[in-house]
């Protein structure tokens, strides 16, 4: 199961990364070129939110299961010292898990009834700031 499941975390982030970067760029210019928030846009934004859950249900699994993690978990305080270890255990969740928050936010306010600017503002501003968490915490020495 670890196997399968690391492959999967490990080839989400393709599609994640590029669909993400792709909807940040398409809310700056519509939010910019004063644009109306179209259901286009609300769907583009959904499949950001179901790629980044489901990365989040696999990661939530395979913190319990991977290696990286389990010996993090059995001495916290020595993988603290550790900067390997601290990424796996802690730093890596906790920012994941930050970005996917205001993924979730920035969808969740595009069905509000707010402007069309507002909605491409508060999009352009979540999905920006998730895109550089998620890029400042990927453990690329083990990815690409
Ligand atoms: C750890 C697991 C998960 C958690 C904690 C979680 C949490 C949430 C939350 C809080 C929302 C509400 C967003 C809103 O305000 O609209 C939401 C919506 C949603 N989630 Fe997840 N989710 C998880 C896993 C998944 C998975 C595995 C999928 C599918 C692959 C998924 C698909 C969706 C969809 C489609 C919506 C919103 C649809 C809509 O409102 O139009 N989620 N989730
Ligand atoms: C946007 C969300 C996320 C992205 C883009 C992401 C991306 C990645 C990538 C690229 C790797 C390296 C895979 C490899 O070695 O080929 C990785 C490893 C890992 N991630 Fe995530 N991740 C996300 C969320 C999470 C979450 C929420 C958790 C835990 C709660 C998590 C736990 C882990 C663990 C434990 C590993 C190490 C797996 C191993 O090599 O044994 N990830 N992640």
């Amino acid at each position: 199961m670890y196997i399968g499941l690391k492959h999967l975390h490990s080839f989400l982030p393709y599609l994640l990364l590029t669909v993400l970067l792709f909807t940040f760029l398409r809310s700056v210019i519509a939010y910019r070129g004063k644009h109306p928030h179209t259901e286009g846009h609300r769907k583009n934004g959904l499949i950001v939110l179901i790629l980044a859950h489901l990365q989040l249900l696999i990661g939530c699994v395979l913190y319990f299961v991977s290696p990286m993690s389990r010996s993090g978990l059995n001495d916290f305080g020595l993988a603290m010292k550790d900067s390997s270890l601290r990424l796996y255990t802690l730093e890596h969740p906790l920012m994941m898990i930050l970005a996917i928050t205001l993924i979730t936010m920035a969808y969740s306010k595009s069905k509000k009834d707010l402007s069309d600017q507002l909605k491409h503002k508060v999009k352009s501003v979540y999905f920006g700031i998730a895109l550089l968490l998620i890029l400042s915490r990927i453990p690329w020495s083990a990815w690409l």
